[in-house]
């Protein structure tokens, strides 16, 4: 990421406008970590200026990050311009993204949650990995909609490239995690949802995709008749996985061992070669789901005063029954507004964010904290600890 060192930092009085970026005002922690809130190109971040021994680093805050490396560049060469800084072991110029960052098969959660409305069956890929068996299908159901999920960046990257490679137009892909994700899809919507070769963590099984709240969600996002399709190598999740489907109302499970599928991943190849045994469990919904509400916002209701939370501030992790809220930090704007930052969730999906607090608003800064479960559950508290209703 693009970043540079200085042996000295003055910033002049803000507001100041350099180049292409208005630099609005700084925030400061106590330990001297400093933000610099910045509009270029249209979006709203901050930039970071962190002490260490002798020297400065000053690069681009990670939870505000904007949508494209190249404007971070920008505001960071207009800041060391505005400040006639002599940048050291900086990239700032000669940095080179090669991430595919615009993509027209490349979606953000916020779509899901604001615009996706689909007539086509929708048939959805879990962990798609190398993504052979995700273009296989797109190929095979020219007239459905593939949706991807992967957390895997070089994966989605390349996967990316195939279907521009391939031109294959009934592709959407997502960086998002699946364990979360079927909270924004409308009921009784997909056909299909395939779950192929999933890391069995044996040792951590709260990590896996799959678990009792995940096959509800997948059994509501389901058509009647639509399947949930796992394939595995793995004895433990093969039962663990029958185990919580067969939890459910109105389904049939069907379970095959060995089955040679028209397509074959990587990780397939390899368990083949081992000779180890390869299940298949596809659960069958049959039952129509009410519909549920889109998934707004987080917004909060009252606003925060902002030198008393100051005043009684501590870094500490609080914790309710499945979620938690870390206050990591507190950033001063003046005596009465800042900034505070914050993660929080329920441990599957975890949100990193800002709090951006003012005398008349008190509100997330990247303002896109999504109201799921999780997170409406770990909103309450910060709500509440903020009010100084909860300790
Ligand atoms: C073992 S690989 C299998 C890949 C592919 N399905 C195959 O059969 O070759 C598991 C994949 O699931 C992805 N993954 C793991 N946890 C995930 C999550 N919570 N949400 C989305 N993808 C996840 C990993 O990044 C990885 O690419």
């Amino acid at each position: 990421m693009p970043n540079f060192h200085a042996k000295e930092v003055v910033v002049p009085k803000l507001p100041a406008f350099y180049g292409e970026t208005t630099f609005h005002f700084k925030a400061t922690a106590a330990r001297g970590e400093e933000l610099i809130f910045v509009t270029c190109k249209n979006e709203d971040f901050l930039l970071k200026i962190q002490k260490h021994k002798d020297s400065y680093l000053l690069k681009g805050d990670k939870i505000s990050r904007p949508t494209q490396v190249s404007i971070l560049q920008k505001a960071l060469r207009d800041l060391r311009d505005l400040c006639s800084i002599q940048a050291y072991n900086s990239n700032i110029d000669i940095f080179k993204d090669r991430r595919v960052e615009i993509s027209p098969y490349l979606k953000k959660i916020e779509y899901f949650a604001n615009e996706f409305e689909e007539k086509r069956d929708i048939l959805i890929e879990i962990g798609f990995g190398s993504g052979r068996h995700l273009l296989y299908q797109a190929k095979k159901n020219p007239n459905s909609l593939i949706v991807g999920i992967e957390i895997h960046k070089p994966s989605i990257e390349q996967v990316l490239k195939q279907c521009e490679l391939q031109n294959i137009s009934n592709v959407l892909i997502l960086d998002y995690d699946a364990r979360v994700f079927l909270e924004f899809l409308p009921s009784n919507s997909a056909k299909q949802i395939f779950v192929h070769f999933p890391v069995p963590w044996d040792k951590k099984p709260h990590r896996r995709v799959m678990s009792e709240r995940f096959i509800n969600e997948a059994k509501r996002v389901l058509q009647p008749q639509g399947t949930l399709e796992l394939r595995t190598d793995s004895d433990n999740y093969f039962e663990y996985s029958f185990f919580e489907m067969m939890k459910q109302k109105k389904i049939e499970v069907r379970v095959n061992k060995n089955r040679d599928l028209e397509i074959s991943s990587k990780y397939e190849d390899r368990w083949k070669r081992q000779e180890k045994n390869i299940y298949d469990i596809t659960m069958y919904n049959f039952e129509d789901s009410p519909s549920i509400a889109k998934i707004e916002k987080l917004r909060f209701e009252n606003p925060v005063d902002f030198r008393l939370l100051r005043e009684k501030f501590e870094k500490k992790v609080i914790r309710g029954v499945d979620f938690f809220a870390h206050f990591e930090e507190i950033f001063e704007i003046d005596a009465q507004s800042g900034f505070l930052r914050v993660s929080f969730g329920g441990g599957e999906r975890n949100e990193h964010n800002y709090i951006y607090i003012t005398p008349s608003s008190t509100a997330y800064f990247p303002d896109n904290v999504l109201a799921t479960k999780d997170n409406v559950n770990a909103h309450k508290l910060i709500e509440e600890i903020l009010h100084g209703t909860c300790h």
